[in-house]
């Protein structure tokens, strides 16, 4: 008997635990719904339906654990209906809300929970500075993986202080990335960084050095200076206005000639090397089709000796019969 009723509080506590803990994340989505200027835009999201099946959730044991949505236009404001409901989740682990016209600024820290790993609010219309994209990823403590790609995030205030050692990936390009301070100042910020595109900014700065990166893609910028001797495996620095020889040290010199056109001063492998003075896309360019138009005359030359001779000597061998 005593057991038994023990049995039922056990069951009672873990049925009033599960549900209120749903109950949670139902309350947050339809609060986010609600926060939204067209709530009816996410039409299966009301009590009536499982949330598990809402449109972009997804479940792991009854919580929602990743919320993608894309190309639709939710109108969402970043602070007060991003941040207040869904980053504080408590099992999200993916976020996706690609192309879905958020609105507003990112200003600064979230209420993120501990486990997002992935956020992606890539081809919307975010403001904020650099300095406040990374505000927002220093108060996500798992996250590895942050996409701001097609925004208008700009300048940096430098009034940041933590590091993100545990930031992975880092997609800024096709913002208003402008002031020569911004890349130093990032860089100092992303110590364990693998990746970082900042491609289709405006930076006018030199590369420092990032000795962790793996990949950085940063063409169409107005990067200048030289470069010093990262380690990458993938590299894209074309469309900049680089100078210098590139370091045979280190592992640039293994990069396609892609990686380095359009700068305006860059030479040495596998760019024609240096002593030949600045070497811009043109000239790499014609260098390469006069060698073309060369080994094509040595060709001629070559074919036109042989029938020569091949004629010389049938005209011999008849002389001779
Ligand atoms: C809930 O969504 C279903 C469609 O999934 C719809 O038929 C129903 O009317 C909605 N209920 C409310 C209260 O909006
Ligand atoms: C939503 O975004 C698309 C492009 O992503 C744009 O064409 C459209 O004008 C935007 N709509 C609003 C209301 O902002
Ligand atoms: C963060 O979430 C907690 C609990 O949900 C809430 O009390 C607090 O006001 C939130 N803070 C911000 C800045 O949204
Ligand atoms: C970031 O998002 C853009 C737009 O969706 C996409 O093209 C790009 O590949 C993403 N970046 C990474 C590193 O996945
Ligand atoms: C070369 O790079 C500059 C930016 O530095 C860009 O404006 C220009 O369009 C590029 N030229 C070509 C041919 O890609």
């Amino acid at each position: 008997m005593v057991t038994h009723a023990l049995f039922c509080l056990l069951q009672y506590i873990l049925l009033f635990c599960t549900l209120s803990a749903k109950a949670g994340d139902v309350d947050l989505l339809i609060s986010f719904k609600n926060s939204l200027p067209y709530p009816n835009i996410l039409s299966n999201w009301n009590r009536t339906n499982a949330m598990c099946e809402f449109q972009g959730i997804t479940c792991k044991s009854g919580h929602v654990s990743s919320l993608t949505i894309r190309g639709l236009p939710l109108r969402a404001d970043f602070m007060n209906s991003v941040s207040a409901y869904i980053l504080p989740l408590m099992n999200l682990e993916t976020l996706t809300l690609h192309s879905t016209n958020l609105t507003g600024s990112i200003s600064g820290p979230v209420n993120c929970t501990v486990r997002l790993k992935e956020l992606d609010i890539s081809s919307n219309n975010l403001k904020g500075s650099v300095s406040n994209a990374a505000s927002l990823a220093d108060s996500c403590p798992s996250l590895q993986s942050l996409n701001l790609s097609d925004n208008f995030i700009g300048h940096a205030f430098y009034s940041f202080s933590p590091v993100l050692p545990h930031l992975k990936m880092l997609d800024l390009s096709y913002n208003k990335i402008r002031t020569n301070k911004d890349l130093e100042w990032l860089f100092s910020k992303v110590g364990l960084l693998k990746y970082l595109d900042l491609s289709n900014n405006n930076i006018q700065d030199s590369l420092g050095s990032l000795t962790n990166l793996q990949y950085l893609i940063m063409w169409q910028n107005n990067l200048n200076g030289e470069i010093s001797g990262l380690s990458l495996s993938d590299l894209d620095l074309s469309n900049n206005r680089l100078s210098g020889p590139i370091p045979e040290l280190g592992s640039l010199a293994t990069f396609s000639a892609y990686a380095f056109e359009n700068n305006s001063g860059l030479c040495g492998l596998p760019l024609p090397p240096c002593n030949g003075g600045s070497i811009s896309k043109g000239d790499v360019l014609q260098q390469s089709s006069t060698n073309h138009e060369s080994s094509q005359g040595w060709w001629i030359t070559l074919v036109l000796l042989f029938t020569f001779f091949l004629i010389i000597g049938f005209v011999i061998g008849q002389f001779i019969k």
